[in-house]
């Protein structure tokens, strides 16, 4: 994220437009928590993970009170566009506020969910299942020096793009993702079949949204019903949210940065630009949060036949 503030404010000011930073989101701007930016005050971030400007989840937000008050500090401190940096929570926040109040704005999309419509990559996708991967070959260490069952739970909110290729990169037996319904009794049976076949390691990587109920149920279901197996629950939790990002993040971050701006510049607003086979496409807002871009089907069909 703080790659794709370093683009939007250099690029802003590279056009002579005054830029201001709003601290915590939606609820620094129901606050005012608003101060205007310098080139400076963007030096040295883009190797950094987090955001400078802060994040919070606003409940403030969702109302009509605070949407108003929102709109006002607007007003106040003479703000004439909005760049959004963020994920589904953001878009779908804008939506509802330019349901109500007029006000040229365009988005960048930051999440490590991958779960935006309109943009191939999200900004901190790779960084995180870059992360997950790391994590997955150190614990599979232990899995082999042990003959132990892993489950892994990865993040990705009701998406299974961190837990899809996070395993296919770490050569995981079985990928539990809510795009591909699987039932307890599949999970049983791949391990048994592995047990007899005396392959004794086995890791099973579960998306947080999965259907079966994430790390925690599929680990619980696995040791009730296979008690005579060494199973260990990690959930690898938020490691995955932090650390110096990526090249392809950095990258990513300062070319959709960088759009937002020049969108906004040229008129075409309510959009969020995405990177889309390499190209930059601008989505409208209401569109980005519609759903997921569906995973390839040849993907969940190599899932099975790669688990050797
Ligand atoms: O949306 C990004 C995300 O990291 C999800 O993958 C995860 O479910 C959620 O945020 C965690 O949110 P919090 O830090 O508020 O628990």
């Amino acid at each position: 994220m703080n790659a794709a503030i370093r683009a939007v404010v250099r690029t802003a000011l590279y056009h002579k437009l005054e830029i201001f930073g709003i601290r915590r989101g939606y609820q620094g701007l129901i606050e005012g928590d608003i101060f205007q930016m310098k080139s400076q005050d963007v030096s040295g971030i883009i190797q950094r993970g987090g955001t400078i400007l802060k994040t919070a989840r606003s409940k403030a937000f969702t109302t009509d009170d605070g949407m108003k008050s929102a709109y006002m500090q607007l007003q106040k401190h003479g703000i004439e566009g909005l760049i959004l940096l963020g994920g589904d929570g953001t878009f779908r926040g804008a939506n509802h506020f330019f349901e109500k109040y007029q006000m040229p704005a365009t988005g960048v999309p930051c999440t490590i969910d991958k779960d935006l419509i309109g943009t191939d990559f999200t900004i901190g996708y790779d960084t995180a299942v870059n992360t997950a991967v790391d994590a997955i070959d150190k614990i599979k260490d232990t899995a082999e020096a042990h003959n132990r069952v892993f489950v892994i739970e990865v993040m990705g909110r009701d998406a299974g793009y961190i837990a899809l290729n996070s395993g296919i990169a770490c050569g995981a037996e079985d990928i539990l993702i809510p795009e591909k319904i699987e039932n307890m009794d599949e999970v049983i049976c791949k391990i048994d079949f592995d047990e007899h076949r005396q392959k004794f390691v086995h890791i099973i990587v579960v998306a947080e949204g999965d259907e079966l109920g994430g790390g925690k149920m599929v680990y619980e279901s696995i040791m009730k019903r296979m008690p005579e197996l060494d199973v260990r629950l990690c959930i690898l939790g938020h490691i995955q949210r932090g650390g110096a990002p990526s090249q392809a993040d950095r990258v990513l971050a300062s070319r959709l940065g960088h759009a937002a701006v020049n969108a906004l510049i040229s008129g075409e607003t309510q959009v969020m630009s995405g990177m889309i086979n390499g190209v930059i496409v601008n989505t409208p807002f209401h569109q980005v949060v519609k759903g997921t871009t569906p995973i390839p089907g040849d993907m969940v069909e190599m899932i099975k036949a790669l688990a050797g």
